[in-house]
């Protein structure tokens, strides 16, 4: 006995109006299968079956997870369809759940309940919830003693029946033996020509069964996305729930609606965040770190006491203890700040490795670098990494003074306690200790006289 997870991902998702099939528009950065794939791996399942469809190939790209597997449903014949194309899958003792691949925020409570149901005694189990707009959803039907007996699809509901409010979402849990049964009996004889999976609830009851009903905390976790509308309340009520999530565990936000999280954020003690801040990927911050308003982050550790002041862009960095970053620094893949490093405005680094203590404060680009310790770079000093074929490294050891507008051209060692005098354009290794600049003497021209306009008038 074990379980199968099937993920029906094929429709085409019409309304979005958009060149990417509906299971890959993002929520919160990620795919929306991709949530529902990363759910269902928590319930160690077997396996999971993505039915693919619309654009099967850009989606199998897109996702990932263990043990998944994607079948193809050629022709979108309906969600009943779409389960019999992913039958031989499943055993008949599997406990087998069906989830939708654009119903990405169902909780794992919720369907661990559901799948407790049929593995303790029901055939088949549906999560089903009471909704005061239920228009578009299929309606549970149930007798006087309140047993289910059928799902009615709106589109061949009756007046009656369509002012029921409770509703199905899609998901449900069902014994392999008896799900193969009964998708083997769907028909396509309704308003619409589909194979409908609803339909097996009212085999189920045909034979004698009593159907299983659990409902999800809240009505978030079954919400489906079939427009750029939906997808944007249901990215702002995620957000919501993320951005609480932080501030619970004692993040200081100063304003809930303008923090977006696309990604994990960790956090220590008293972290505050400023407005209209972007998190991707992997963040960790660690105690008192300061985000200034308008900064983006993503992959990156951030370690005790560090100020990011605004307007700043890091991206896959580490940035130690103590340092202060920007305004308006742009740290890009491969920066690696030790403690008490300080990047001022407008500088960029990239592939840059900063010791203890150093300082580029100022309108710098520092790429392909190794620095040491308690080094200082002047105002536009540039590492010239790139010779239009090939990257170059510049080493500088500690305690080196760079004057401003500096030119280092890679590849070039900078000894330690070395001093270049401003406006230089290093091009050969630098000996330590020494004062060495390259610059052209100045010059007086003594009597030399200003140009005086000319008269243009016309005689
Ligand atoms: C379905 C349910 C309805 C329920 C609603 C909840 C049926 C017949 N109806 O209706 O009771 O209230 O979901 O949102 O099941 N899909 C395929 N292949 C197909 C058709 C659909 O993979 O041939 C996938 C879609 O990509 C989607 C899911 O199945 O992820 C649901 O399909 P959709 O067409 O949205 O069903 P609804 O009409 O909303
Ligand atoms: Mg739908």
């Amino acid at each position: 006995m074990s379980l199968k997870v099937v993920i029906l991902a094929a429709g085409k998702g019409t309304r979005m109006k958009s060149n990417l099939p509906k299971v890959l528009q993002p929520l919160a950065g990620k795919p929306l299968l991709q949530h529902v794939i990363d759910t269902a791996q928590h319930l160690h399942s077997d396996n999971i079956v993505a039915v693919v469809g619309h654009g099967a190939e850009l989606v199998k790209t897109h996702v990932t997870g263990l043990n998944l597997e994607f079948v193809l449903q050629e022709q979108q014949l309906g969600t009943g369809h779409a389960v019999q194309q992913v039958q031989s899958h499943f055993e008949d003792d599997d406990t087998v759940l069906i989830l939708y691949g654009d119903v990405p925020l169902t909780k794992l409570t919720t369907l661990t309940r559901l799948l407790n149901l049929v593995e303790e005694q029901y055939p088949l189990a549906l999560l089903t919830i009471t909704l005061n707009d239920s228009n578009g959803y299929g309606r549970i039907i149930r007798d006087n003693q309140g047993e289910v007996l059928a799902i009615v699809e709106q589109k061949d509901a009756n007046p009656e029946q369509c002012c029921i409010k409770e509703v199905n979402t899609g998901i449900l849990a069902a014994k392999g033996y008896w799900l193969k049964r009964w998708i083997d009996q769907l028909t396509n004889q309704n308003s619409q020509g589909e194979y409908y999976l609803t339909d097996v609830i009212a085999l189920a009851v045909r034979e004698g069964f009593k159907i299983a009903t659990t409902h999800p905390e809240t009505e978030l976790e079954v919400l489906g996305v079939n427009d750029k509308l939906q997808l944007h309340t249901l990215e702002r009520e995620y957000q919501r729930l993320l951005v609480n999530d932080l501030m619970l565990n004692g993040v200081t936000i100063l304003d809930a609606h303008r923090v977006d999280i696309r990604g994990q954020v960790t956090a220590g003690r008293d972290v505050e965040v400023d407005v209209n801040v972007v998190f991707e990927g992997q963040i960790s911050l660690g105690d008192n770190v300061r985000i200034g308003a308008n900064c983006y982050l993503k992959d990156v550790t951030i370690l005790a006491n560090t100020v990011i002041h605004p307007f700043s862009h890091l991206e896959s960095c580490q940035i130690g203890e103590e340092c202060i970053i920007g305004p308006y620094a742009r740290l890009r893949p491969g920066t690696q700040l030790a403690n008490q490093v300080k990047i001022g405005n407008f500088v960029e680094t990239k592939k840059a490795v900063i010791g203890k203590d150093s300082k580029v404060n100022h309108l710098s680009y520092i790429g392909d670098t190794v620095m040491g310790t308690g080094v200082n770079i002047g105002a536009g000093t540039i590492t010239c990494n790139y010779d239009g074929v090939n990257k170059h490294v510049t080493h500088i050891g500690n305690n080196v003074f760079v004057g401003s507008d500096t030119q280092l051209i890679a590849p070039v060692n900078i000894g330690h306690d070395a001093t270049i005098g401003a406006g230089s354009t290093i091009t050969k290794d630098v000996p330590s200790g020494e004062l060495t600049l390259s610059r052209s003497k100045q010059l007086t021209l003594q009597g030399w006289k200003k140009p005086v306009k000319k008269s243009h008038k016309l005689r």
